[in-house]
């Protein structure tokens, strides 16, 4: 079952029983986004995200490719986000993640996906993310930006303190984000500290933002994000100020709205 609240924020609320069927709804939007413009020849820009959250998303996108022949050569992708120091072939590697979940098991061409790059020295980044931000640019604009939440309010990995007029950049890790990540990496000391990151504003310029969440582990960042006011603490609730926002989230991650 699929409840749909539309707030007075231009924030549309979309709470389905599981993430299952959450994820099929969004791989669904973006099959028909893709499918449209195949037809008419036109590229398809995707903001992509990492995570537990988008994994069954992409799922169902390699199951497209698989039963319906929908192809992705014509799809560019723009990451949010990459740690740093990060080796791209390291088993926890945002470059690994996307290559496993989605790239390596469709058409799309390897010139097309765009992900931080974890491997430059620390003289070479700010020039980087400005390239990175005008390889957006020269794409038009972001078609969908999927995004996670952190439980501390974070996208991307703009973490509490990021800036609304922010753009792709070297940030610092909040300690509850390494946290988070350190059973995955086999303890804290081997979660990286800082990330390259997407910042607010590269995110908040795309045309569509669909923002997903699942589980009670959620369910209080969705219920500030939704109640409280937009705050520099909590960077998710800067998307209160785009006019094309999608929250999907589960029965569990709604439990406290
Ligand atoms: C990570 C990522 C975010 C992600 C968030 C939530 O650290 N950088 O892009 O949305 O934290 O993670 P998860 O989906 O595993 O809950």
């Amino acid at each position: 079952m699929e409840l749909k609240i539309v707030n007075q924020k231009n924030i549309t609320i979309k709470i389905f029983d599981n993430s299952q069927l959450g994820c099929e709804y969004v791989a669904g939007r973006i099959r028909n986004l893709i499918v449209r413009n195949n037809g008419l020849y036109k590229t398809t820009v995707l903001g992509l995200a990492t995570g537990n959250t988008p994994t069954g998303v992409y799922k169902e996108l390699v199951n497209y490719h698989k039963r319906e022949r929908l192809s992705y050569s014509r799809v560019v992708t723009f990451n949010l986000d990459e740690y740093y120091p990060m080796n791209r072939y390291h088993e926890h590697s945002y470059h690994t993640y996307m290559h496993h979940h989605l790239f390596n098991e469709t058409d799309i061409h390897p010139d097309f996906t765009f992900i931080p790059n974890g491997e430059l020295s620390a003289s070479e980044i700010t020039e980087y993310c400005n390239q990175y931000e005008e390889q957006i640019e020269r794409m038009g604009a972001i078609d969908i930006q999927l995004l996670g939440i952190g439980e501390n309010g974070h996208i991307g990995f703009n973490e509490p303190g990021a800036e609304i007029d922010s753009l792709t950049r070297k940030v610092k890790l909040a300690l509850k984000t390494r946290e988070n990540a350190a059973q995955n990496f086999g303890g804290i000391k081997k979660v990286p500290q800082e990330a390259i990151t997407m910042g607010v504003n590269s995110i908040l310029k795309a045309n569509e933002i669909i923002c997903m969440a699942w589980g009670k582990r959620k369910a209080k960042v969705i219920a500030d994000f939704l109640h409280k006011d937009i705050s520099i603490e909590r960077p998710v609730s800067y998307l209160h100020t785009h006019a094309n926002v999608k929250l999907v989230i589960d029965e569990a991650a709604a439990s406290f709205l």
